[in-house]
């Protein structure tokens, strides 16, 4: 038998997507290439938009996350040793919540099982086949069995490194790319957080970011080399970069305690053009990247599937493919301010190899300008909480 939507990637997008497609009554399979205790436990974003808060309410995924995600009403921004309160309640009406992409996944993974949803961990060898034709299919293997699964609709929400994008002929898609001269060393320590919220602080050593997950556990994030050898940074070395480039006039220094989880993690800007190909939609990081520095990775493949799961079912329950041909249009849009809001975040904060004593002081101007001005200050509020998802 068809199952009619074949999912291939167990991340955010794709377990929300799986969610989303079963509360309107349709079926699907997800085939992802790692443990579940693996997708389970891998440590990766932590800030969750207002609309993504919104729409996890919306269908059901909210409980836990409010009893243990942190609300937080603005961020800190931290140049010249002076913290900045930047307060989103004020200046955008909303907040973020601070609640670690593994819980979301996890949450994820229990409402499908829960509801009998079908998830195939470990499967390996995925391809795709027949994505011009009405009948798409997807070959894998598990325990070693080759196994076949036809199609309606095939979503590709495998992340970047994922086969789905890479199955689309050449021609078809017009790749948009940056990459930074800079990566980022990120630690989750058994420490408490040593502010209320997050710190995104701009050093001459270069940047840093005080994170959290919990009131015992912080994440904190250094700008290093690209393809930083991790074996070079001791954790005593982090802890003291950490303090250095966190430190506040007027402000003690930060908590200490042992770290648990450590990696590098490389900064790419990254858009593909269209977001689909036949039967093939793709969805977050499978379709585009954003460098980390405004918190928006998992948001956007959230919001993503959002409009991807209305379009399949208004295709499959009403027979009308006019979502589905928009599907792609529609993200984009908001992709693209995200890619800005990303980009600009990015360029502000952290210190650029090449960067001459001018380009220093233009990011000190357009910081003291974001503090100090109420409009500029809202843009990155409004930004930062996430603007309303599209195509609802
Ligand atoms: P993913 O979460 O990548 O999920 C894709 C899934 O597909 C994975 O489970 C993968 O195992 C599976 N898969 C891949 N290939 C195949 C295949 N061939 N067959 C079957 N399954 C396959 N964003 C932030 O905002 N802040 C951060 O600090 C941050 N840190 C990050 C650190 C790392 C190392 C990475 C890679 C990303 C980080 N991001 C961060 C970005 C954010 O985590 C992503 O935007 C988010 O995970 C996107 O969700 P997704 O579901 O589209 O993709
Ligand atoms: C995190 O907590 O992991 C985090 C927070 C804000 C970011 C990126 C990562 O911009």
């Amino acid at each position: 038998m068809p199952v009619p939507v074949g999912i291939i990637g167990a991340g955010p997008a794709g377990l929300l997507l799986s969610h989303l497609l079963h509360r309107a009554g349709i079926e699907s399979v997800v085939l992802e290439a790692r443990s579940r205790s693996y997708v389970e436990q891998r440590v990766r974003a932590g800030v969750l938009e207002h609309p993504t808060v919104q729409l996890l309410d919306e269908v059901g995924l909210g409980d836990r996350l409010h009893r243990e995600g942190l609300r937080h009403g603005g961020i800190h921004l931290l140049f010249d040793g002076q913290r900045h309160h930047i307060d989103f309640t004020e200046l955008a009406g909303s907040a973020i919540t601070v609640y670690g992409q593994q819980e979301v996944v996890k949450d994820l993974i229990a409402a499908r099982l829960a509801a009998g949803g079908d998830i195939r961990f470990e499967v390996a060898d995925v391809e795709l086949h027949g994505l011009d034709t009405g009948r798409p299919r997807i070959s894998f293997t598990q325990d070693g069995q080759p196994e076949s699964l036809e199609c309606q609709i095939v979503a590709g929400c495998d992340g970047f490194h994922g086969v789905s994008r890479r199955s689309i002929p050449a021609g078809v898609l017009t790749a948009f790319e940056r990459e930074y001269p800079f990566a980022w060393l990120g630690i989750l320590a058994e420490a408490p957080p040593s502010s209320p919220e997050l710190i995104y602080a701009y050093h001459e050593r270069g940047f840093a970011l005080h994170s959290m997950r919990s009131p015992r556990v912080t994440r904190n994030y250094l700008q290093v080399p690209p393809d930083e050898d991790i074996s070079l940074w001791p954790d005593t070395r982090i802890w003291d970069e950490l303090q250095t480039r966190l430190a506040t006039a007027g402000e003690p220094a930060l908590t200490e305690g042992p770290v648990i989880d450590k990696g590098v993690t490389p900064m790419r800007s990254f858009v593909v053009e269209p977001m689909q190909h036949g039967r093939l939609f793709l969805a977050g990081d499978a379709a585009h990247i954003v460098p980390p520095t405004g918190a928006k990775g998992m948001n956007l493949a959230m919001a993503d599937v959002r409009v991807l799961a209305g379009a399949i079912a208004r295709f499959l329950q009403d027979g009308q493919d006019d979502l589905l041909r928009a599907y792609s249009d529609t993200c984009l849009r908001r992709v693209w301010r995200a890619e800005h809001f990303s980009w600009w975040m990015t360029s502000m904060l952290h210190c650029f190899p090449d960067a001459d004593p001018f380009q220093h002081q233009l990011q000190l101007s357009q910081l003291r300008y974001t503090v100090s001005s109420r409009a500029a200050a809202t843009t990155l509020a409004e930004n930062y909480v996430g603007l309303p998802i599209e195509g609802r």
